[in-house]
């Protein structure tokens, strides 16, 4: 077994205990990464079935030999945005749970060749799927005014325009080729004092990767296909690690619960819509948790049960 391969699951005993698991039902991991999650849902199955899904190569090859005890996984290298084509090719009709843990794994951030951290210094990739445009490709490649929105959009990083401008700058000298250069282009276009609050390259790498592996859009779209492929009292749970993850996971989930959308001065109801589940409430880590593992603080967890 690659014991290198790790990753710290967060809300672990909360996200398993939201999928209400039988021993029968039939359950996908769409992001099996270290294979944590799986292997606890795997546990606890006797005839029921566990699809584990991963866009990493590196991740299915390990799933693989630790998932190999298993009979009852099949470990699936795709995206799972394709979940509906996974399962009509595996002649499954309905399922009783989904897990998707999102983001990137801790061994994708910390394994240097990766090229997803500013901590190491390795040629600047940022491929889940090592397949497709690098982040090399895309600050190299893409008009200042994209990069500009990109930064902004997905990172949140107010200091966009002048860190746009900075790469542009830079790559006109020479092609930006690792994560230092990267990061010390970000350091110089950002103002003093905003560089002692966190580590300042971490929004826009931040950016960069959500772009390179197009990790937001289409992702309400895929966690409504997940929900649609659910049997009746089935779950679906997602765990988010940002904002703007967890507000396209919860406008997507929220309506659901929602039965009548007729407006509020209709004396009765005309549309006949009926609540399609129950939404529970969304769930975050505990102080000691954050205490142990810091990057899992600004996640949660959003669980929903088709009525
Ligand atoms: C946070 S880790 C999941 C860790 C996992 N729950 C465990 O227990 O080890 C996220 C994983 O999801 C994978 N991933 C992210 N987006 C994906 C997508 N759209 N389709 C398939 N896999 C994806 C990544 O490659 C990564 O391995
Ligand atoms: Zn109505």
């Amino acid at each position: 077994m690659d014991s290198s391969f790790h990753h710290i699951p967060v809300l672990f005993n909360e996200t398993i205990d939201s999928l209400n698991i039988k021993s029968d039902g039939v359950y996908v991991d769409c992001t099996s990464g270290g294979g944590g999650h799986s292997t606890a849902i795997a546990k606890r199955l006797t005839t029921g079935r566990l699809i584990s899904i991963d866009r990493d190569p590196q991740a299915i090859a390990t799933l693989k030999e630790r998932l190999s005890a298993f009979e009852c996984v099949t470990v699936v290298h795709d995206n799972f945005f394709n979940i509906k084509n996974i399962l009509a090719s595996l002649g499954i009709e309905g399922v009783d749970g989904v897990l998707a843990d999102l983001g990137v794994s801790s061994h994708q951030l910390d394994e240097p060749s990766r090229g997803f951290s500013f901590h190491h210094d390795a040629p600047l990739d940022m491929r889940m799927s090592i397949e497709g445009m690098s982040a090399a490709d895309v600050v190299n490649g893409l008009p200042q005014r994209e990069l500009q929105k990109i930064i902004f959009d997905y990172g949140e990083e107010k200091f966009a325009p002048s860190i746009s401008k900075a790469i542009v700058k830079a790559r006109e000298q020479k092609p930006i080729e690792t994560t230092f250069e990267l990061s010390d282009i970000i350091k110089s276009a950002m103002p003093a004092a905003a560089r002692r609050d966190g580590h300042p390259a971490r929004k826009t790498f931040q950016a960069i990767r959500i772009y390179v592996n197009g990790e937001l859009d289409g992702l309400g779209e895929a966690v409504g296909d997940m929900f649609e492929c659910l049997n009746k009292g089935g779950r679906v749970s997602v765990i988010t690690f940002h904002s703007l993850e967890d507000r396209i996971v919860k406008q997507q989930l929220a309506p659901l619960a929602k039965g009548c959308t007729c407006p509020k001065n209709f004396p009765v109801c005309v549309c006949g819509n009926k609540p399609q589940a129950k939404v529970f409430k969304a769930v975050s880590p505990s102080a000691e948790e954050i205490a142990e593992n810091a990057r899992c603080r600004s996640s949660r967890l959003r669980t929903a049960e088709k009525l």
